[in-house]
């Protein structure tokens, strides 16, 4: 393989203002001074990976303009190859981000360029795609793009998905997955909601049924639980003060991709993605926060 991990998803500038409380509809709340940062759930996942020193590449898509170049730009500093990220078609995809005092976060995106990352791209990418040991994706690009990735995953190779945003998702894509990784919202909405209950080891069954070789459900604070065939396995948390969570989830999900990659059990590489996100969490931004493994040890 000429990768650990290759990355299918989305690059987007993430427009970050500090709110003290979100407004409601038809209100107006002063803010902090703008931020604009690298992100997107793929570039973030991208990033996080060549930071922990994964031979990184992504496959994504960004518009000819400044947004686009700040993107390529952080790929490159952190050390991902990035020659599968196309340009042009669309602006680059755009993220306005409230930040709340306790740390959490509002998001709405506009893909831009992310839905213009095309099957058509995702076959040309084809040699790409089958020299990875893992390929990850989320669900900031065409749901069809990345189905079509995964008819090109090499043999013996991983598949890693977050389905997030989240939708349902088909048989074909929930099969290939080991593992399908969610959070309690992105359980519920692949499950089709209210009938899910609260309980998530219910929540893992239920999805294992559907498919995937493995899951992942992650439960913030609580940690995360991990289930196989094998059975389930509860992975405690890392305790830390939150300063932003955004784009914890994804250096989580690469983090953990990266280790399976490494031949970890889903266990050892869900609780070192767990001390991931957690060093994430205590900096601002996405990308910027990420750690090196140096800085994990240390956790
Ligand atoms: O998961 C965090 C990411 O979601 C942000 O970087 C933003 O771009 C949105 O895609
Ligand atoms: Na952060």
């Amino acid at each position: 393989y000429d990768y650990d991990l290759l990355v299918v998803g989305s690059a987007n500038a993430d427009l970050v203002i500090g709110v003290q409380r979100r407004p409601a509809a038809g209100e107006t709340v002063l803010g902090s001074d703008l931020a604009t940062h690298p992100g997107g759930k793929g570039a973030n996942q991208a990033v996080a990976a060549a930071r922990l020193g994964a031979r990184t590449a992504l496959l994504a898509r960004v518009g000819d303009d400044a947004h686009g170049r700040l993107l390529l730009e952080a790929q490159r500093a952190a050390g991902v190859d990035p020659a599968g990220v196309l340009v042009g078609g669309a602006p680059t995809g755009v993220a306005l981000i409230t930040v709340d005092p306790s740390g959490d976060n509002s998001i709405v995106v506009s893909p831009g360029a992310n839905g213009r990352l095309t099957p058509e791209d995702a076959r040309a990418a084809a040699g790409l795609i089958g020299s990875a040991r893992v390929v990850s994706a989320q669900l900031e690009v065409p749901l069809e793009t990345v189905v079509e990735a995964v008819r090109h995953l090499a043999e013996g190779s991983r598949f890693v998905l977050n389905p997030s945003p989240p939708r349902e998702l088909p048989q074909e894509l929930l099969a290939a997955c080991d593992p399908l990784i969610v959070n309690e919202h992105e359980a519920k909405v692949i499950l089709g909601g209210d009938e899910a209950g609260d309980d998530p080891e219910d929540w893992a069954r239920a999805l294992l049924a559907r498919g995937p070789r493995s899951v992942v459900v992650t439960l913030g604070a609580e940690g995360a639980l991990v289930a196989s065939a094998d059975g389930a396995v509860r992975v405690p948390s890392v305790k830390v003060d939150a300063v932003d969570t955004t784009g914890a989830g994804d250096a989580f999900t690469a983090a953990l991709a990266w280790r399976l990659g490494a031949g970890a059990s889903l266990a050892e590489a869900a609780a070192y993605a767990a001390r991931v996100g957690a060093v994430a969490v205590t900096r601002r931004g996405a990308q910027e926060s990420y750690p090196t493994a140096d800085e994990v040890e240390a956790v």
